[in-house]
């Protein structure tokens, strides 16, 4: 599995701005990632990418330059929300512009608690990207997140690296914690007790030598195509299993999955392990309240898995899969009625019943590579054949994805 996305933004965006040179190992290969780069290195910042060792001449955390041109996002909503962090707290202006899916994503949740630390933001029709950021002297906030989201979070903690005091988040829903993760292990003082987290502004951040574990959200796909295709067994390794976005594994387990965790080691704060999985029939089940938060990039995949199990998956509390990439509840209803699956939609999410069959169909990824995947999983499981339109969308997060399921499918 390719190197995990949300961790290999955050190495990337904090090794730019700490002292010294900065080796990341195993960084995401997919586009996503690739943006990051670009944004940074129009910030002045000497980046060399070989495969997937990339090597960051940090500039310190005032070391930044003003960029020439508008920062490409592209596809990704973390480089775009998690570097407006960054671009509060330096003293130029500078605009960040995305690709069409990620103008039509909402940035009023980074806008308005950066405005609250002194950063002056717009952004078109006051919510919409592109962003305009005029950054400066910031002030540390006391911030209680008002949606479940890690890019928020972190949005807020990168700016509180550029404020004076003690930057506060409170989460009353756990998201993902790698930014913290990452600050600590680049030498931040900083700590989460109950859904509070404190940082301390202006640190000292030092250049570190790390390693990305390979990434949950990409093995999901391979974890669902074992369970559903008969005979399968898979081996996956060096996997992030990070308690906070692990809840796949135990989701699965709860269905009944033949699945097994071996070789624990923890990657600079990172928990990872191997998986190994065996085809297995599976109950179905039901995502809601916090459990939605934690398993919001894995539903499209699941939605499928559901499809299939015995007695189907009921997703509630999961508007924010309306704010992915593309509608995500519309992008699965509309694939899975199209393989002749029965899916029941909800303003906040969808059923699916059980016991169904896939029909090869002609499918549409809307150009969002979790959907490609989902649906290229689903496609396996239907036999005959089925066509993706804009499958290349995968290559998002995860360029060699059809190579993989290819050479796994023969
Ligand atoms: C991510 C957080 C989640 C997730 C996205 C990656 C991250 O988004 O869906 O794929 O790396 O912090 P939200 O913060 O919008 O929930």
């Amino acid at each position: 599995m390719p190197g995990d996305k949300s961790i290999s933004h955050r190495y990337a965006i904090v090794a730019a701005v700490a002292e010294g040179t900065s080796r990341i190992e195993n960084y995401a290969t997919g586009a996503d990632c690739r943006s990051t780069l670009e944004c940074l290195r129009a910030l002045g910042v000497e980046i060399t990418a070989e495969g997937s060792t990339v090597q960051i001449s940090g500039r310190g955390l005032d070391g930044l330059q003003a960029p020439s041109g508008d920062l490409d996002a592209g596809n990704s909503g973390s480089t775009m929300r998690m570097l407006a962090g960054i671009l509060a707290g330096n003293p130029f202006t500078s605009r960040i512009k995305g690709d069409d899916s990620l103008s039509r994503r909402p940035m009023d949740r980074i806008i308005i608690p950066l405005r609250k630390m002194g950063a002056s933001v717009e952004a078109r029709e006051g919510r919409f990207p592109p962003i305009e950021i005029h950054g400066g002297r910031l002030r540390a906030i006391d911030y209680e997140l008002p949606v479940p989201s890690a890019q928020v979070k972190s949005c807020v903690l990168f700016a509180g690296l550029y404020a004076e005091g003690i930057t506060t988040v409170r989460e009353p829903v756990v998201t993902r914690d790698h930014t913290e993760i990452a600050l600590r292990e680049f030498g931040a003082s900083i700590d989460k007790s109950g859904g509070v987290i404190r940082l301390e502004g202006r640190p000292r951040l030092s250049a570190r030598n790390l390693t990305a574990p390979s990434d949950l959200s990409s093995a999901a796909f391979f974890l669902v195509a074992a369970l559903l295709i008969p005979d399968s067994e898979l081996l996956l390794e060096g996997v992030g299993l990070n308690p906070t976005r692990a809840a796949l594994l135990d989701f699965l387990v709860a269905m009944g999955a033949d699945l097994r965790i071996q070789n624990l080691s923890s990657l600079n704060g990172e928990l990872a392990g191997d998986i190994v999985v065996r085809h297995s029939p599976v109950r179905g089940g039901v995502i809601e309240k916090a459990l939605s938060a934690a398993l919001i990039d894995e539903i499209p995949i699941l939605a499928v898995l559901g499809a299939a199990s015995q007695e189907g998956l009921l997703v509630r509390d999961a508007r924010e899969l309306r704010l992915k990439e593309t509608d995500r509840i519309a992008t699965v209803a509309e694939n899975l009625r199209r393989m002749g699956v029965a899916i029941e939609v909800r303003e906040d999410g969808f059923q699916v019943p059980g016991r169904q069959k896939f029909h090869a169909a002609t499918l549409d990824s809307y150009g969002d590579h979790r959907i490609a995947m989902a649906f290229a999983v689903a496609a396996l499981a239907a036999g005959g054949e089925s066509i993706i339109e804009g499958a290349e969308a995968a290559s998002v997060s995860f360029p060699e994805f059809f190579d993989t399921l290819k050479r796994l499918a023969q």
